[in-house]
């Protein structure tokens, strides 16, 4: 099966480590998100993934030179202008010949971190084709609905999903009537490709499943296991303290063996990423050291990721340290 996943954003909340990196390429613990991301996949079923690329395309093919990340195939589809979220889906596809077949494929938000078993995404959208479903979205419930795709749907208990009977993107704060939001993964019919022809802007969000829901062709799968939009500062750093923190189903190691960190240094509820230097007498909290980044000796860091260096001394809170610094 395949999946187009889009990873062609600018990122811009999460300068300046996306000034060098791009977001899918940033670490989620000692792996990056995309790593992950494509785990996931590989675990529902997925063998090929075609990347929607944009901006920086360079790191990714650079990152995986025999294009194949956690066991899928990748294909690189590089848009030359920005297309959105429905022109990229709709251009990478292509790309790969998905509008000549006939096969559902998975579309996945590169920035999202999730529990969510592909496997029964997948199993959903079989069951609601047979009720009319083109696409299925993962619905997710949030407590503040207005940063996102708030979507209404019909569940009962033979239909835990049913049809989705609306969908409005970033409606003004306390307007929302649904907690449930557009959880950034999706499962197309092929057929959904003739509302997408990738050849300029559009977004899926604004435009594509408004007319899907018109046409009573959406299909809801909300679940409750975890879910983060790792977008923002603080939620990247949230998502790489879970990760080491016992919150998710898969748990991975907080300090990498071949990360320096001094006997006399305290790193507490933090990753500290490969070849990473933690100096004598600095204390990092809630924080991501990047791999080969350094905290210098009595440095105080919290709240924060680093990619670069911190001087001796210096006390950082709630930062996002680049390649300069600080
Ligand atoms: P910000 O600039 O911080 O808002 O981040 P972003 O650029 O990633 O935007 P946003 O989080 O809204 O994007 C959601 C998903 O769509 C991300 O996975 C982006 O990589 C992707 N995306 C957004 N716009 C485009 C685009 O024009 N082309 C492609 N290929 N992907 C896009």
């Amino acid at each position: 099966m395949f999946a187009v996943v889009l990873v062609g954003g600018f990122g811009t909340r999460l300068r300046p480590l996306t000034n060098d990196i791009p977001k899918p390429l940033l670490p989620l613990g000692q792996r990056t998100i995309l790593e992950c991301l494509m785990d996931q996949l590989s675990r529902g079923g997925v063998t090929d993934a075609v990347l929607a690329l944009g901006f920086k395309p360079e790191p990714f093919l650079a990152a995986y030179p025999d294009a194949r990340c956690a066991g899928v195939r990748l294909h690189y589809a590089i848009e030359s202008t920005p297309l959105d979220t429905a022109g990229a889906i709709g251009f990478a596809a292509r790309f790969v010949g998905l509008h000549e077949q006939s096969e559902a494929f998975v579309v996945a938000n590169g920035d999202i971190v999730c529990d969510l078993s592909i496997r029964e995404l997948i199993d959903q959208h079989r069951v609601n084709v047979q009720g009319g479903a083109q696409a299925t979205i993962h619905l997710t419930p949030v407590d503040d609905p207005s940063q996102y795709g708030v979507v209404h749907f019909e569940a009962s208990e033979s239909r835990p999903g049913g049809r989705v009977g609306g969908f409005v993107e970033k409606p003004s704060s306390g307007t929302a009537t649904s907690r449930y939001v557009n959880a950034g993964t999706y499962v197309f019919e092929s057929s959904v490709l003739q509302h997408l022809p990738g050849d300029a802007p559009l977004s899926v969000e604004r435009v594509t499943f408004p007319l899907l829901v018109e046409r009573g062709e959406l299909f809801a799968h909300p679940t409750d296991d975890y879910w983060l939009d790792a977008g923002r500062p603080d939620t990247y750093v949230r998502a790489n303290l879970d990760v080491v923190g016992g919150v998710r189903r898969e748990r991975d190691v907080a300090i990498h063996p071949s990360a320096q960190v001094h006997v006399h240094a305290a790193v507490n509820d933090s990753v500290v990423g490969a070849g990473a230097t933690v100096a004598d007498g600095a204390r990092v909290s809630n924080s991501i050291v990047f791999p080969n980044a350094t905290v210098g000796a009595r440095a105080q860091v919290h709240g924060c990721a680093v990619l670069g260096n911190v001087p001796d001394g210096a006390v950082v809170r709630d930062t996002l340290v680049g390649s300069e610094g600080v």
